[in-house]
């Protein structure tokens, strides 16, 4: 069975975005979690994916340019995940969303799907968020293991990773790593 394995970069407080929908706090969205070697799928939400599938297309195309998101040109580390990305199948979860840019890119209607896609042979997929699907598929016990980096903030208002969570979960610390700027990965196994 492949592990779905959920990373995000969170406040301290939990916050994956500010009230204006940005986490600008957040540098460079590369893939920071050591996830690459061990995967190839990625799953997303239909709420993510548009800006997802434009923010890398946008570095792919125009590796020299400030994205308007970090206001910075990409970091070697995105350049690798927008090359990595445009190779790899993702998968989307949304009853909404019937087109999509990149021709590696399918629609999962439903969490049964996702049961599926772990039950079929190949490496690991990485969960690459929003909050309301991370914490849907940890709820539905679809998730096996989550990767935060903290970054040294208290955003306040914003949205939380669990807000919509329902269910109590015991959590297995497997990895606790400063990183620089004061930032703190931690990887939780999900009982
Ligand atoms: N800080 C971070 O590391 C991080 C990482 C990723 C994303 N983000 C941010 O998160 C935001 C998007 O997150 P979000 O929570 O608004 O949206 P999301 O999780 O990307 O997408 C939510 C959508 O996914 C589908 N969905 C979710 N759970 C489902 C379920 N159980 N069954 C069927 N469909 C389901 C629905 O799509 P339909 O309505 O189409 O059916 C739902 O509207 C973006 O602003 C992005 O920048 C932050």
């Amino acid at each position: 069975m492949r592990n779905l394995i959920a990373g995000m970069k969170i406040s301290l407080d939990g916050k994956t975005e500010g009230p204006e929908g940005m986490a600008d706090w957040v540098e460079a969205w590369s893939e920071d979690y050591g996830l690459t070697p061990q995967i190839d799928a990625c799953l997303l939400g239909g709420g993510m994916y548009p800006g997802y599938e434009g923010y890398w297309t946008g570095i792919r195309d125009e590796p020299d340019k400030p994205h308007w998101i970090t206001g910075s040109p990409p970091t070697p580390a995105e350049l690798e995940w927008a090359r990595f990305a445009a190779k790899t199948p993702h998968y989307v979860l949304s009853k909404k969303l019937t087109s999509a840019a990149w021709p590696q890119t399918r629609f999962v209607r439903g969490l049964d799907e996702i049961a599926t896609l772990k039950r079929q042979p190949g490496k690991d997929i990485y969960l690459l968020g929003g909050a309301r699907t991370t914490a849907s598929l940890i709820d539905a016990g679809l998730v096996d293991e989550i990767r935060l980096i903290v970054h040294p903030l208290i955003a306040g208002r914003g949205k939380a990773l669990f807000a919509e969570t329902e269910r109590r979960r015991g959590l297995e610390l497997r990895t606790a790593e400063p990183r620089e700027g004061g930032r703190l990965l931690m990887i939780y196994g999900i009982g």
